[in-house]
């Protein structure tokens, strides 16, 4: 038969990524701030953790907290977001020792959701998002070839190995889990919110 085919991929999930360049300059000062955080409150709060310690949330809107003006700094000027959107930011600290890890949860309420990874060694846990649809497109997705999974990224669900300095920001309808932590060394993010109007 003598016919073209293409493909063309709707309704995509966006997720957005920031790298911090020199972000060695301040990772230590980033750290510092968590631990002395968990230390004044060494209960935290108990959320998606297993095992791991959670910050109580905190709304990020201080430019004197080093921790707050940094996340603001990251995404002032958001890519792609018109400029007559604002973000309301609530955030909250993660540290998951080696053998914690986060079960499978979502963020209702928010609009968009994200991580910034400031300590994270190898092998330290995951980020794995679930395809929203995997239920229904099982073996739709299964009857594919490999090679046309990989280049328009269609899986079940898809990973992203923790990265220092890195800014990760996804819908936050977008079912994920964190991977068990198996370094020996802590694995420190911070998770936030963010409430467009
Ligand atoms: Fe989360």
């Amino acid at each position: 038969m003598d016919l073209s085919y293409s493909t063309t991929n709707i309704f995509p999930v966006p997720i957005h990524i920031f790298d911090v360049n020199r972000f060695n300059e301040i990772k230590n000062q980033l750290i510092d701030y968590t631990y002395d955080l968990k230390k004044k409150d060494p209960e935290g709060a108990t959320i998606s953790n297993c095992g791991g310690w959670q910050s109580s949330g905190f709304n990020i809107d201080d430019k004197d907290d080093i921790l707050q003006s940094f996340l603001m700094n990251c995404l002032d000027g958001f890519p792609n977001i018109k400029n007559s959107v604002n973000f309301k930011i609530y955030a909250w600290i993660n540290i998951n020792k080696p053998g914690d890890y986060n079960i499978k949860h979502s963020h209702p309420t928010n609009d968009l959701s994200g991580v910034l990874w400031i300590k994270c060694s190898e092998n330290c846990g995951n980020i794995e998002f679930e395809n929203p649809s995997g239920f229904q497109t099982y073996r739709e997705i299964d009857s594919y070839i490999d090679d046309f999974k990989d280049r328009n990224n269609i899986y079940p669900a898809y990973f992203f190995p923790p990265i220092e300095g890195r800014v990760l920001v996804f819908p936050s309808y977008l079912s994920h889990q964190v991977q068990e932590n198996k370094s020996d060394e802590d694995r420190i993010s911070v998770s936030f919110n963010i409430k467009t109007d």
